[in-house]
C-alpha cells in the first residue's frame, strides 16, 4: 500500500467492454450435438403428445356427436302378465309345470333398433330349482317400436319331498316366490349398421299367489334387475 491507492481492488474496467463469458468446460462443441440431438427427442416427444391429444379430442368429438345425434336410450321391458297352462305335482313328487310369460319390449330410440339372438334362455325357479324354462323369440326390434312377446315355458322336475312341502305350504298361503332369469344376446344397431353383441340378463324376484291351471295368477310383486355381460 501506497499513499493515493484506493483500498479496493476493481474487479471489472468500468469502461470497455464486458470481459468474455468464460464457459466452465472449455469443450462444448460435443455438448451442443447432444442437446441438438435431446431438441429432436423433445420434439418428437411433443409431436407424438399432440397427435394423441388431437386424436383424443376427435374421439372425444365423435362419441359427443353420436350421443347428441342417436340420443340412445334403455329399451324398456314389461311383465304384462303370467298364466298357468298346466302345474300339477305326481305322487312320485315329479312335477309338470307349462307357464307362458307376456313381456313387452319398447324402443324408444329414434335411430337405434336391437336384434335379440337365438341363444336365449329364460327360466323359472323355486327355491332353487327350476320348475320351466324356455326361449325368447329372436327379432329385429326397429326405431320405436313395441312389441308384445308371448313366451311359453315347460318343465318336467323331480321334487325333494322338503321342496313339494315348501311348495305346498306356500301354495295354501298364497304367496309363492318365484325367481325368473333371463339371458338374451343382443345386438345394438345404429341407423343400419349392427355394433357389437352382448349379453343382457334380467333377474326377476316376483312373488305370485297362486300356479293353478284353473285360476289366474296374480303378481303380488315383482322387483327386477340388469346386468350386461360380453
Ligand atoms: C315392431 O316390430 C315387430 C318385429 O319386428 C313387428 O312385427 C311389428 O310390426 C312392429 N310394430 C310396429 C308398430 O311397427
Amino acid at each position: 500500500m501506497y499513499p493515493g491507492q484506493p483500498n479496493y481492488v476493481m474487479l471489472q474496467p468500468q469502461y470497455g467492454p464486458p470481459p468474455p463469458y468464460y464457459s466452465p468446460q472449455p469443450y462444448h462443441s460435443d455438448e451442443n450435438r447432444r442437446s441438438n440431438c435431446g431438441n429432436c427427442c423433445m420434439r418428437c416427444i411433443c409431436c407424438v403428445y399432440c397427435l394423441l391429444f388431437i386424436l383424443i379430442l376427435i374421439f372425444a368429438t365423435g362419441i359427443v356427436l353420436t350421443y347428441t345425434f342417436y340420443k340412445p336410450k334403455i329399451p324398456i321391458y314389461k311383465l304384462q302378465d303370467l298364466s298357468v297352462t298346466a302345474f300339477s305335482m305326481q305322487p312320485d313328487l315329479s312335477m309338470n309345470a307349462e307357464l307362458e310369460v307376456t313381456v313387452t319390449a319398447e324402443n324408444p330410440n329414434t335411430k337405434i333398433g336391437f336384434i335379440y339372438g337365438k341363444d336365449s334362455s329364460i327360466v323359472v325357479s323355486f327355491e332353487d330349482s327350476i320348475l320351466c324354462s324356455g326361449k325368447v323369440p329372436s327379432f329385429h326390434q326397429g326405431h320405436e317400436n313395441v312389441t308384445t312377446i308371448k313366451i311359453p315355458l315347460s318343465g318336467k322336475t323331480k321334487f325333494s319331498p322338503d321342496l313339494s312341502k315348501a311348495l305346498t305350504a306356500d301354495q295354501d298361503q298364497g304367496r309363492i316366490p318365484l325367481l325368473v332369469q333371463v339371458i338374451v344376446p343382443v345386438t345394438v344397431v345404429m341407423e343400419t349398421l349392427p355394433l357389437r353383441q352382448f349379453q343382457l340378463h334380467v333377474s326377476c324376484h316376483m312373488t305370485v299367489d297362486n300356479l293353478r291351471p284353473d285360476k289366474k295368477p296374480q303378481i303380488l310383486s315383482s322387483t327386477n334387475s340388469f346386468g350386461f355381460g360380453f
